[in-house]
């Protein structure tokens, strides 16, 4: 399982930004990023309104854009949603469906994020799924079942062929915004126990990009992506911060000009 593979770093904005800030930080990360070597796929998800600025300043670059969620239907009568195939009118690539505050302040349930992933896939979007335990659940040694549960309800509702075009993000509730990151002890463990779990749907799901989340900085960045079963994060906080974020895809660049 130490099959070296492209790194993906995702920054998620979260309902951060307005338009002045954001043009400056998304000029600033396309530049930036041009300049890494590597087998690097860079992405930032936006709040849904900044989609088309994302659009006009990110097109012809190596940054990829989406969202942070979608609705589970494709249309209709769902006051405030937003559709899959409406973000894909702007040239869209990810989208981010499960992510933790997403499941307590909304109360998604797995099944609800298994049919927000089938929507994404239909779309022809890049699904994110995020999966994490909270503190109790890890002191209770509940990890693997908590994680392995939220993504086997996703994979049970997707044929192979789908399950391969996803993107799973380990985030540990307990480690999101607060500064303080899993060690990359910690994090390898859970990927290796979701490689497997993904490896039990079918061989090729088992090289589906696997990142960590969960208050990655540019000084644990590198570490944390040295580790086999991780390729790549999702960035929130230093997302917003140009030199930050590049610093961690910079990060990732140098693993993969290593190893690769
Ligand atoms: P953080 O957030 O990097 O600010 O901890 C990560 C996330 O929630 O995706």
């Amino acid at each position: 399982m130490s099959k070296q593979r492209a790194k993906l770093v995702v920054g998620n904005w979260k309902m951060h930004g307005r338009l002045a800030e954001n043009a400056t930080l998304l000029q600033a990360v396309a530049q930036g990023a041009s300049a890494l070597p590597g087998d690097l796929r860079v992405g930032v998800c936006v709040p849904s309104p900044y989609l088309a600025q994302a659009q006009s300043l990110l097109a012809g670059s190596r940054i990829v854009w989406g969202v942070q969620d979608v609705s589970a239907f494709t249309h209709g009568a769902y006051t405030g949603e937003v559709a899959a195939p409406m973000v894909v009118d702007f040239g869209a690539s990810l989208a981010i469906v499960g992510h933790s505050e997403r499941r307590a302040y909304h109360r998604e349930s797995a099944e609800l994020v298994a049919v927000k992933t089938q929507r994404v896939l239909e779309a022809g979007l890049t699904p994110i799924v995020c999966v994490g335990e909270t503190l109790e659940e890890r002191e209770a040694g509940a990890t693997e079942q908590v994680v392995g549960t939220q993504l086997d309800e996703v994979l049970a509702k997707l044929s192979v062929q789908d399950a391969a075009r996803i993107v799973v993000a380990y985030e540990p509730v307990w480690a999101i915004g607060t500064g303080k990151s899993a060690t990359s002890e910690q994090a390898q463990a859970v990927h290796a126990f979701l490689r497997s779990r993904l490896a039990a749907k079918g061989a090729e799901v088992a090289d589906v990009p696997l990142l960590y989340g969960g208050s990655v900085k540019p000084e644990n960045a590198e570490e944390l992506f040295r580790q086999p079963d991780i390729d790549g994060g999702l960035i929130g906080g230093a997302s917003l911060k140009d030199q930050d974020f590049l610093a961690i895809c910079k990060a990732a660049a140098a693993v993969v000009g290593v190893a690769g």
